[in-house]
């Protein structure tokens, strides 16, 4: 949470150039941090159903009394806590985004990037020095069970959300039959795409681990008899011919250009003549897109896929290039209305007539 601030301090900071800015990204920094600790450590769910003492709390959370009492004494600081004559309780805004059960829960987005920034941004300036990630980022969450479940569950409810504005946007003929999600992971989209088209059936391509949240999906929706989750490499796993659609939603960021075109062609592939591919990407250079988090997030994001992938966000212009030189035709995007940074990319495969 923003650290308090009173608003003439601010204008120290942001205004007059008094005081140093950073210091205030520093004290933002250890907030961030002491509620992705708070959130692992179990101190907001042990808060649930109401105050508790420090010494319950500590009990609840199996933590050093000591370290807790700072730990919840940072958090009241930020925001996050209160004190109450009853002990410490989560704040209004802590229940209604940081609990697990809550409706639209914060928990995995903010348990997943604490765990990325702690555990990957110690070195940027390496990636930035040499030009390239400083490891795997796909195999190292394999490895980290809790981590992939956080990453899958907060792209798969957003997935939920998006995918009913996205399958309206997507032309496909009342005689499509198959499309393949590549990267599909979670498999949300494609049962977005299934529910509304009754004789489509759906390939999705992702790393084992990612696919238990898919086969949980496809489960729960009833469809698991229409997909196939198949495990495997974007690059070469089999994924046949003649596909009415192609879905790289969240993909082509994480990869340089030669990879990308590699993606598309390899898409351009496996279509039937006349059949689309969709790109859902947070595009780059959106003049119309005002200054604020939206364009904030694009751009911390950016740098994150850099780091950890060696990606980027691409600007409409360089994906229709690529686009183009994979061999589709007839681009169009549209940014969606449910998300401020989200721009849905359909193009078309030559019908050959
Ligand atoms: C950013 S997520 C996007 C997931 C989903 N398409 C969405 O938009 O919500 C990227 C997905 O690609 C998968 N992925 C990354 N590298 C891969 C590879 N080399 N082979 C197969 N899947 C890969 C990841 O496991 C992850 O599920």
């Amino acid at each position: 949470m923003p650290v308090p601030i009173q608003p003439e301090e601010l204008k120290q900071f942001v205004e007059t150039d008094e005081a140093p800015a950073a210091y205030l990204d520093l004290l933002n920094a250890v907030s961030f941090r002491t509620a992705g600790a708070g959130l692992r450590l179990g101190v907001f769910e042990a808060l649930a159903d109401g105050p508790l003492p420090l010494d319950a709390l500590a009990e609840h959370t199996g933590t050093d009394r000591l370290g807790l009492r700072l730990l919840v004494e940072a958090l009241a600081g930020y925001g996050y806590l209160e004190r109450t004559d009853a002990g410490y309780a989560n704040s209004a805004n802590t229940a209604r985004w940081l609990l697990r059960s809550a409706p639209g829960t914060f928990a995995p987005v903010l348990s997943f990037w604490s765990a990325l920034v702690t555990h990957w941004w110690h070195d940027l300036e390496e990636s930035v020095r040499r030009g390239g990630p400083t490891g795997d980022f796909y195999a190292w969450l394999e490895t980290r069970p809790d981590t992939l479940a956080d990453f899958q569950t907060m792209l798969r409810r957003l997935a939920d959300w998006l995918g009913e504005e996205i399958v309206p946007l997507v032309p496909l003929g009342a005689g499509a039959t198959s499309l393949v999600d590549l990267g599909g992971g979670h498999a949300s989209y494609s049962v977005a795409f299934l529910r509304a088209n009754p004789h489509l059936r759906a390939t999705v391509v992702d790393l084992e681990g990612a696919l238990r949240q898919g086969a949980q999906t496809v489960a729960a929706a009833g469809v698991a008899d229409r997909v196939d989750l198949r495990p495997g490499d974007l690059f070469g796993t089999e994924i046949g011919t003649g596909h009415d659609l192609v879905l790289l939603f969240n993909i082509v960021h994480g990869y340089q250009r030669d990879d990308v075109l590699t993606l598309l062609r390899r898409a351009a592939a496996a279509l039937r003549p006349g059949g689309r591919v969709a790109l859902l990407e947070p595009l780059a250079d959106v003049p119309e897109r005002p200054p604020g988090v939206g364009e904030s997030f694009v751009r911390m994001f950016s740098l994150n896929l850099f780091h950890t992938q060696g990606g980027r966000a691409y600007g409409l212009d360089e994906l229709t290039d690529l686009l183009g030189e994979a061999g589709f035709t007839d681009v169009r995007q549209t940014l969606l209305t449910r998300s401020d940074t989200d721009h849905l990319v359909v193009a078309t495969l030559p019908s050959g007539d």
